[in-house]
């Protein structure tokens, strides 16, 4: 299968802190829904999509990722270091040279999605129609706006929707929308002029939020609301949730689990 985008970046250099202890010896990334680490999810999904030329963006603790791709030879990885976690937007700007110049898709391993065919697939498709930058939404429970980019947009139709302006992390009271920007992106390759021009945002960090607003204020962005169902695997609750949601659909493991969760009398 090939595909209109080639290329892809899948930031994995920060420093779980919502996953200590177990983040000061084993990168995030590794951690595994059953027995496959998350990464390895987002690796499918690209492959599966035709893209098989991909950065990981790792810091200096992430030898345990550099050993388990050592042996795979279907996909073309390369390893790019970010010195510091300065965050999402930072990340991605380390892969700019490794880019040259074409666009790319971001994936975050953090975010799970399970669905026949693959979202970033679909997002490819939108891509090479509008020649634009894509991110995948979700209309979230309110609880979640405060931890997300929210965006302000109008629907096309029931998937697509025109982005206007993005904010991330809001206040509930200030949010656009219920709508969030969840980890896959498509970026045509002026992105990294917006992320440079991106001063240190909320927390602190580089968000890569403030960059799309950037973008979308002067260019088009599209939105695509994916159809599956989305895990935030980045925090343990996300996590477990995931691989209950995994293990169920296993036709050998699912009745014995849904069996021992029914004798815990909760
Ligand atoms: P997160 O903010 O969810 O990851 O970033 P984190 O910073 O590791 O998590 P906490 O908040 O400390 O628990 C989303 C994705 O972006 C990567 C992360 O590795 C994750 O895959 N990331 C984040 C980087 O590569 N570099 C950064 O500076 C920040």
């Amino acid at each position: 299968m090939s595909s209109s985008v080639k290329k892809a970046v899948i930031p994995s250099a920060g420093l779980g802190t919502r996953f200590f202890p177990v983040t000061r010896a084993v990168s995030k990334v590794m951690l595994p829904i059953l027995s496959v680490p998350t990464i390895e999810f987002a690796v499918r999904e690209l492959k599966n999509s035709g893209v098989s030329k991909i950065a990981i963006i790792v810091s200096e603790l992430n030898s345990d990722i550099h050993k388990y791709f050592e042996s795979v030879h279907d996909v073309d990885i390369e390893f790019i270091l970010q010195e510091k976690a300065n965050g999402l937007g930072d990340a991605i700007l380390q892969a700019e040279k490794w880019v040259n110049g074409e666009p790319f898709c971001v994936v975050l391993p953090d975010d799970v999605i399970f669905n026949e065919s693959p979202t970033i697939e679909e997002m490819i498709k939108i891509h090479s129609q509008f020649k634009s930058s894509v991110v995948a939404l979700k209309a979230v429970e309110p609880e979640k706006i405060p931890f997300l980019g929210v965006v302000e947009s109008q629907e096309i139709d029931k998937s697509m929707h025109r982005i206007n302006r993005c904010v991330e992390k809001p206040q509930l009271a200030d949010a656009p929308s219920n709508l969030a920007i969840i980890g896959r992106y498509i970026f045509t390759n002026d992105i990294f002029g917006y992320i440079s021009n991106t001063p240190k945002g909320a927390l602190g960090e580089i968000q890569i939020t403030d960059a799309i607003n950037a973008q979308a204020v002067k260019n088009s962005v599209f939105g695509y609301k994916f159809p599956g169902e989305h895990f935030d695997t980045g925090n343990p609750d996300g996590l477990l949730q995931a691989s209950i949601a995994y293990a169920v659909k296993d036709v050998g493991k699912g009745p014995r689990l849904i069996s021992f969760i029914k004798s815990l009398n909760i």
